[in-house]
């Protein structure tokens, strides 16, 4: 998945586009929503957005990742906050709930 930095939008054309927002609302968020306010996965919140968006693109792709799997899909997402473990328990706990 390109970083949506390094897309210009042109180069999109009729592809479709989903954005954080898209993904759920306030009182109906999507399970990695849910998931990462849940395990508590956002400290300042500036990762955030590229850590579900890429976390979406993965179990879209892989609706069961194991750890390994999760953490080389979100490896360009920098968190300065260092939670990148309560990160891939809140992929691990959406995936679960997507599962069902
Ligand atoms: S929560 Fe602050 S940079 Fe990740």
């Amino acid at each position: 998945m390109p970083r949506t930095c390094l897309v210009a939008l042109q180069d999109v054309g009729d592809d479709k586009v989903t954005t954080l927002e898209g993904l759920g609302t306030v009182r109906n968020p999507h399970p990695l929503q849910k998931s990462f306010i849940e395990e508590r996965a956002a400290q300042c919140g500036y990762c955030s957005n590229g850590m579900i968006m890429a976390a979406k693109a993965l179990l879209d792709r892989n609706p069961n990742p194991g750890d390994e799997e999760i953490k080389n899909a979100l490896e360009d997402q920098l968190c300065r906050c260092g939670v990148h473990n309560r990160v891939v328990r809140a992929v691990r706990r959406a995936a679960s709930v997507l599962a069902k």
